[in-house]
């Protein structure tokens, strides 16, 4: 009886397995994320990789310590954001979609609006963007990509969230972030390994105190 009851068990957890195993994630053509000033990612530099959701209060505080860190370490340091739109913020995925248009229409817009989404992030916050529209919301969006990528580009920015590819590249980056575990924003890797506390903002000295051992500083 209990033997029974044991194979069963077996069964059922092989039958679940394989079938988890089957699921083939998408694999983009591109790997996904946006590397900060073309920086060299591969060779003699730490690479951290930031999983940032641009709706999120955390990500955005992480971002002035980080960038300090970039000036700082310079070729020593590079750095590619991900970005992952958290379910519970509503335009979370709206906005990383406008960072994958930026980056297809005007490549160096893309840290400038992900700069203007923290700055301007309370806006699109989920209570004072309750009673709005979805089309709405993205025209406020696109309204606000155009500042960073480029007068006259407004309707390149609205056929943008009517292209299906713009859809595919933010879901991507969703599933990535899945991939690695990422659970929460900001999230971070050194050399592609988890940062254990991650989900809240690191400041300066953070950086430098996991950065300089590793740099032999
Ligand atoms: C949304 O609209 C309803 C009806 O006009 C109003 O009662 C409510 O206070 C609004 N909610 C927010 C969060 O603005
Ligand atoms: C591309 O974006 C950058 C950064 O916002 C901006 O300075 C530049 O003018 C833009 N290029 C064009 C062609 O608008
Ligand atoms: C986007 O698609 C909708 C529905 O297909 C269409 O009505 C709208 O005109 C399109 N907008 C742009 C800017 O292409």
């Amino acid at each position: 009886m209990e033997s029974a009851v044991v194979a069963s068990l077996l069964l059922f957890l092989f039958v679940g397995w394989s079938h988890v195993a089957e699921a083939q994630l998408p694999i983009p053509a591109k790997i996904d994320g946006f590397v900060y000033k073309r920086a060299p990612v591969w060779g003699h530099s730490v690479v951290v990789e930031a999983f940032f959701d641009p709706m999120c209060p955390d990500s955005r505080d992480s971002w002035p310590p980080l960038k300090k860190a970039l000036k700082h370490y310079s070729s020593r340091l590079s750095v590619v954001v991900h970005p992952f739109p958290l379910p519970y913020h509503s335009n979370a995925f709206i906005a990383c979609r406008a960072l994958h248009i930026a980056n297809k229409l005007n490549t160096s817009s893309t840290f400038p609006l992900l700069e203007l989404f923290f700055k301007q992030q309370e806006k699109y916050y989920n209570t004072p963007t309750y009673n709005m529209s979805r089309a709405s919301i993205i025209h406020h969006i696109s309204k606000l990509a155009v500042r960073a990528i480029g007068k006259d580009s407004l309707s390149a920015v609205q056929s943008g969230f009517n292209d299906s590819q713009t859809d595919a590249a933010a879901r991507i980056s969703f599933k990535y972030g899945c991939s690695r575990g990422v659970t929460g924003t900001p999230y971070f890797f050194f050399n592609g390994m988890p940062l254990s506390d991650s989900g809240s903002a690191l400041d300066y000295k953070g950086w430098k105190g996991i950065i300089d051992p590793l740099l032999g500083m």
